[in-house]
C-alpha cells in the first residue's frame, strides 16, 4: 500500500527570541522555577495528536482507548478525557487514575496478560466496557469472580496473529514466541469454550501486534489474519460486534521528520479490511498521542574533555527516561538557547550521572559548546518516559509539568531525598 508520509502540527515545542517555549511558556522560565531535570508536556500537543486521529477515523464506526501505560499522568488522562477519550489500562492503578480523571468505567478497557482477581472485581464492581483476556486461566477465573460478584464479564479474547511487526524486538508482541494472546491456530477452540462460562459474554476480538510500528504492511497483514478468523467465529454462532486493534502507530523521534504512518492511510487500511463488517472498531493509541508532546529538560553538569572521548554529563540519567539504555532510543538532544550556526561545534556523548556504562542518551551527538549550567531539550519523551522512571542510585522522581497556552502547572511535584529514603524501614532487630 502507498503511504504518505504525515507531519503532525508540531509548533507546540518552537523557538521564541532564541528560547525554546512549550507552547506560549518560556521553558528557561520554568527551569529557573523548577531545577532540573523535568518533563514538560503540552496540553495542546497530547489534543492534536488525538483529533488527528478521530478525524481521519471519522467515516468508521470507531471508537478509542488511550493507552494509558504510555503517560499516566491523571492531569493528561483528564485533557484526553475532556476530549471524549475512552482509556486502555493494564492494572487496578490504571484503572483508579482513568477514574481519577473523569472517565466513567463504560469508557475504560481493560487489557494485559495477567490481571488478578482483585483488579478484575475493581472493574466489575466499579464499571468496565470490557476485559481483553488471553488465555484460558484467566477466562475461568474472570468467570469465577464475575459470579461471585452476580455479574455478567464482557470479554474480548486476545489474539497472537504470529505476525513481525518489524519493531524493535523488545517491544513486538504479536510473534508466536511472545507471551501475548491466544495463538490465532487455536483460536476458535477457545471461543468455543467460553460458551461453557455462564459469567462470560463474549462481544468481540482483540489484537495488538506491538509498539512504534513504523510501516502499515505488518498492521495490515495481521488485521486481515483476524477479519477471517471473524468471519470463521461468525458462521459458528459467537457474537463479534468490535474488533479492538490495539496501538503501536510509530512517531518520528526526529523534530523535522514526519511521522512515519500517516492517520488518513492507516485509516484508509482499517476501511478496506473492516470496513463493511459491521463492526465497531476500537483503538488503542499511546505514544502517537502522548510521544511527541513531552520534553525531558536537563541541565549540563560537567564537560569532561578527553584524548578521544569528550562526555557531556547531564543531570538526567536512565532512571528519568530509560529508552536509549533498553531499546537503543535515539531521542534528539538540543541547547534550550538556540545557537548561530556558527558558533562552535563540538562532538560529545551525552551521559547521564548512573553508575552504569547504559546511561548513554547520545553517542558522538554534534552539539554546539555547552558548559556547566546549560540547559538541554530531550525530546520525544512523553511517551514511556515518567512512567518508566526509577529512583535507581536515590534520585526522586523528576517533577512533571504542563503547559496550556500561557499558562503552566506543576502536575507531579519532586518528592524530597528525604522522603525517598523516609520509606525505607529498619527492621526492629535491627534497631
Ligand atoms: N495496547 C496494548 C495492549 C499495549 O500493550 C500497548 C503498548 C498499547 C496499546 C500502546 O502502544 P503504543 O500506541 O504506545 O505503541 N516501553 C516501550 C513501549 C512498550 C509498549 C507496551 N504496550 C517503549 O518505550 O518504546
Amino acid at each position: 500500500m502507498l503511504q504518505k508520509s504525515f507531519k503532525k502540527k508540531n509548533s507546540n515545542f518552537h523557538f521564541r527570541d532564541g528560547i525554546l517555549h512549550a507552547e506560549k511558556v518560556s521553558i528557561l522560565e520554568l527551569a529557573k522555577m523548577t531545577k532540573t531535570p523535568f518533563y514538560v508536556y503540552s496540553a495542546t500537543a497530547l489534543e492534536d495528536g488525538y483529533n488527528a486521529l478521530v478525524s481521519s477515523l471519522k467515516e468508521l464506526n470507531h471508537s478509542l482507548y488511550y493507552s494509558v501505560k504510555s503517560n499516566s499522568n491523571v492531569a493528561v488522562l483528564r485533557v484526553l478525557s475532556q476530549l471524549g477519550s475512552g482509556m486502555d489500562v493494564v492494572s487496578g492503578g490504571e484503572y483508579l487514575r482513568a477514574r481519577k480523571a473523569g472517565v466513567p468505567g463504560e469508557r475504560i478497557v481493560f487489557s494485559g496478560v495477567g490481571k488478578t482477581s482483585e483488579e478484575m472485581t475493581l472493574a466489575l464492581t466499579q464499571g468496565i466496557r470490557q476485559f481483553n483476556v488471553e488465555s484460558i486461566p484467566e477466562i475461568q477465573q474472570l468467570d469465577i469472580v464475575a459470579s461471585k460478584l452476580g455479574k455478567v464479564a464482557p470479554v474480548s479474547i486476545r489474539i497472537n496473529p504470529d505476525v513481525d511487526a518489524k519493531t524493535h524486538q523488545k517491544i513486538m508482541t504479536g510473534k508466536s514466541e511472545n507471551k501475548f494472546g491466544i495463538p490465532i491456530s487455536l483460536a476458535e477452540e477457545v471461543y468455543n469454550k467460553t460458551l461453557e462460562f455462564q459469567n462470560i459474554s463474549i462481544v468481540g476480538i482483540d489484537v495488538h501486534i506491538g509498539s512504534q510500528i513504523t510501516d502499515l504492511k505488518p498492521f495490515k497483514k495481521a488485521f486481515e489474519k483476524i477479519a477471517d478468523l471473524i468471519s470463521n467465529l461468525r458462521s459458528s454462532g459467537q457474537n463479534i460486534s468490535r474488533v479492538d486493534i490495539g496501538g503501536g502507530i510509530g512517531i518520528s523521534y526526529h523534530r523535522n521528520q514526519a511521522d512515519p504512518i500517516s492517520p488518513n492511510a492507516f485509516s484508509s487500511m482499517l476501511k478496506s479490511i473492516f470496513g463493511n463488517m459491521d463492526l465497531e472498531i476500537q483503538i488503542e493509541p499511546g505514544r502517537y498521542i502522548s510521544g511527541n508532546a513531552g520534553l525531558l529538560i536537563s541541565s549540563v553538569i560537567f564537560l569532561k574533555e578527553g584524548s578521544n572521548h569528550n562526555f557531556l554529563i547531564i543531570d538526567a540519567g536512565m532512571n528519568d527516561l530509560i529508552r536509549p539504555a533498553l531499546y537503543e532510543a535515539n531521542h534528539e538532544l538540543i541547547p534550550l538557547l538556540s545557537h548561530s550556526d556558527k558558533s562552535p561545534k563540538m562532538q560529545v556523548d551525552v551521559v547521564g550521572p548512573i553508575c552504569e556504562s547504559s546511561d548513554v542518551f547520545v553517542k558522538k551527538a554534534v552539539l554546539p559548546k555547552l558548559c556547566s549550567g546549560d540547559l538541554i531539550a530531550i525530546y520525544s519523551a512523553g511517551a514511556y518516559g515518567a512512567v518508566m522512571a526509577s529512583e535507581y542510585n536515590t534520585r526522586p522522581l523528576v517533577p512533571e509539568l504542563m503547559v496550556k497556552g500561557n499558562r503552566s502547572s506543576i502536575i507531579r511535584a519532586r518528592p524530597t531525598i528525604q522522603e525517598v529514603i523516609d520509606k525505607d524501614q529498619i527492621p526492629y532487630w535491627l534497631r
